[in-house]
Order: structure tokens, then C-alpha cells, then sequence
């Protein structure tokens, strides 16, 4: 995990830069963030290899974005909410990074400090996706909004799901109608078109490539077990890096 170009321009924005450098430096944990379109199973596999780590006794935290946090969980609502209409999507964009800069400081910073294991039910990667790719805003804003407020935190790992984008969407669709009462439809996101969801799947395909060692695609159109085991498989060699005891336990 790097932090990297801060470019504090206030006293106190350089305040906020250190103490996110400090906890980043001697931060000892592993963050792994999970992607991939609505729908294509992530929820499912950090949920799988959360147990997975748990059971060979790794301190884990898992978490989710928007939300992770008292007051993103409440941005999360507004955002998420198929009643939430007309929402610019400067506005969208701003407020997952509302919700990601609590997010950060209130659980990311703190969790990796104490050597946690990390998982995140996405992250800054989906606001370029969906916000820079599907609302056609652009890489570079999503990119100089994480660099301003988060420090350009990077995790160790991302895992991007890849998947079809119409296997997916119904899925989600299909999902979120199942449980929704009226007054908790998730769903405003699932409403949008196929050709919307075929630009946030190409923008993550273009972060992957423009990051490998970072980003490392996963093909999530198998059964849930079989990603399961490609993504243990790519995770063990990573618990390496971990401080000798947690590795001892950890890696089997
Ligand atoms: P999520 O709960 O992960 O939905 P799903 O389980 O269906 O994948 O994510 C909620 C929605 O928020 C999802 O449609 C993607 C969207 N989103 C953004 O558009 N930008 C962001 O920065 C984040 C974090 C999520």
C-alpha cells in the first residue's frame, strides 16, 4: 500500500497529509479491495475468502464502500436509492468521496494501522468505473479527487471480477427486487442501460491494464467455488509480506 504526490496547497490539508502519511507508513495490514460490475459475485467472494483467512486465524475486516462508516452508510442510502432522482453526476461523484474520506480515516487507516487484513467491497477504482467511465466524467478528476483526499492510497491488491455485462445486470436487477422493500431499493445504479455498464466495464478493464501489478483480473463466469479457489490462489502468495507470526498462521 503507497501513499503518494500529496500536494498539500493549506495548513490544513498538509495536517490532514500527515497524519495519513504517518498511518500509512507504519501501517503493518494488507489492503485487498474487490470489483467488479453489480452483480458479477464479489459481495459473495470477500464474504468467502473473509471466512477463508478468518478460519486460519488472520485478523480480517470486511467493509464496503459507499458506506463502511455511521455517516456513509447514510450517503450510501441517498446514493443508492432508486427514488433519488436527477442526481448530477458531479454530485454522485462528489459524495462517494464524501463517503470514501470518512471511510478512510474513520476505518481504513485505523484497521491497517492495527495489521489487519483489509477486504473492501469496492473503492476508488469503481468512482472511475462507473462515475469517470459510465457518467463519462473522465479519469483524470476521479484520479486528482483521490490524490486530494485520499492521500492516493493504493491497495496492496485488487481483485476485478470480470464478468458479462448483461449476466451480471440481471442478476443484480433480479437480486435487488427480491429484497427490496420499497423503502430500501438499492437499485438506481441497476437502472441504467446496458450501454452505460459496457463503459464501466471497459474503464476497468483499462485500469487493469494500466496498472497489472496492482490490479490482477479475475474471470468470475465460473461457479462461485471456482472463483473462490482462483482467489485463494492469488491471495496466499500475497500473506507472505505479512510479519512473520500472522504468516506463519496464515499461509497453508
Ligand atoms: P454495491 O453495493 O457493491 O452493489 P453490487 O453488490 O450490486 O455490486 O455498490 C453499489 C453501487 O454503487 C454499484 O452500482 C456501484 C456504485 N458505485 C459507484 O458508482 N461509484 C463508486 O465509487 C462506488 C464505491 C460505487
Amino acid at each position: 500500500m503507497t501513499a503518494s504526490n500529496l500536494a498539500p496547497n493549506s495548513h490544513s490539508c498538509s495536517r490532514f497529509a500527515a497524519v495519513i502519511i504517518v498511518a500509512v507508513s507504519s501501517q503493518r495490514g494488507m489492503f485487498i479491495t474487490f470489483e467488479g460490475l453489480d452483480g458479477c459475485g464479489k459481495s459473495t467472494q470477500l464474504e468467502r475468502l473473509g471466512s477463508n483467512l478468518r478460519e486460519r486465524g488472520l485478523d480480517v475486516t470486511a467493509t464496503r464502500e459507499p458506506g463502511g462508516t455511521p455517516a456513509g452508510e447514510k450517503i450510501r442510502q441517498l446514493l443508492l436509492d432508486a427514488r433519488t432522482v436527477s442526481l448530477d453526476p458531479y454530485a454522485e461523484l462528489t459524495l462517494m468521496f464524501a463517503a470514501r474520506a470518512q471511510h478512510l480515516r474513520e476505518v481504513i487507516l485505523p484497521s491497517l494501522d492495527e495489521g489487519k487484513i483489509l477486504l473492501c467491497d469496492r473503492f476508488t477504482d469503481s468512482s472511475e468505473a462507473y462515475q469517470g467511465g459510465g457518467r463519462k466524467l473522465g479519469s483524470a478528476i476521479v484520479l486528482e479527487l483521490h490524490r486530494l483526499l485520499c492521500a492516493n492510497l493504493q491497495p496492496d491488491l485488487t481483485i476485478l471480477m470480470d464478468s458479462d455485462v448483461a449476466t451480471s445486470v440481471d442478476r443484480a436487477r433480479r437480486r435487488n427486487q427480491a429484497k427490496a422493500a420499497p423503502s430500501a431499493d438499492e437499485g438506481r445504479f441497476e437502472r441504467e442501460n446496458r450501454s452505460f455498464f459496457t463503459r464501466v466495464h471497459a474503464s476497468y478493464l483499462e485500469i487493469a491494464k494500466r496498472e497489472p501489478q496492482r490490479v490482477v483480473v479475475i474471470d468470475a463466469r465460473g461457479t462461485p467455488e471456482q472463483t473462490h479457489a482462483k482467489i485463494v490462489k492469488l491471495v496466499n502468495p500475497k500473506l507472505e509480506s505479512l510479519s512473520p507470526s500472522r504468516r506463519t498462521l496464515g499461509v497453508r
